[in-house]
């Protein structure tokens, strides 16, 4: 689907926050600056929004590797995997055997090769105009007709 906007990205972003539950997993596709990180503060924010808490600052974790989040009771780690190299290298991180229940924004997630049932994969391309992206979701389940949803 076109993205025409930032508002317009923030607008699907409150109705992806409504349908996430623990344990979801969302990768996030495409190229340096194309929105990744910004539609993960978005979603964030929306989610703090939704539990009625303030929204805080997201950045974005390209060096720390991790930035986690406390939602009530939910618990977010946002993951930026643009500077791990070799999947071995993604073993310490503990990405998936640490915490089952958290819900996870992964930016860079190319190396990771688990079979996930409730991975949600968002692919961002740049549009026509400044503000524009193309989005593309590839989902199951509970993700597998999102974007009539939208
Ligand atoms: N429709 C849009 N969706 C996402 N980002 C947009 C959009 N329009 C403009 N932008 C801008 O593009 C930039 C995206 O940067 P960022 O989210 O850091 O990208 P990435 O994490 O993919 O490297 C931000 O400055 C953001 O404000
Ligand atoms: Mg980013």
């Amino acid at each position: 689907m076109i993205v025409k906007s930032l508002d317009h990205l923030n607008s699907i972003s409150v109705k992806i926050s409504e349908k996430m539950e623990k344990g979801d997993c969302i990768f996030l596709i495409g190229e340096i600056g194309v929105g990744k990180t910004t539609f993960t503060r978005h979603l964030i924010n929306n989610l703090q929004k939704n539990k009625g808490l303030k929204e805080t600052e997201v950045l974005s974790p390209t060096f720390n590797l991790l930035y986690e989040y406390d939602i009530k009771d939910l618990k977010i780690m946002h993951y930026d995997l643009y500077r791990i190299k070799k999947a071995s290298e993604l073993d310490h991180l503990g990405i998936f055997s640490d915490r089952l229940d958290t819900i996870k924004l992964i930016e860079w997630p190319d190396l990771i090769k688990t079979p996930l049932e409730n991975k949600l994969e968002i692919h961002l391309e740049y549009g026509q105009n400044e503000d524009e992206r193309n989005m593309k979701f590839i989902g199951f389940e509970k993700w597998a007709n999102l974007e009539d949803e939208l």
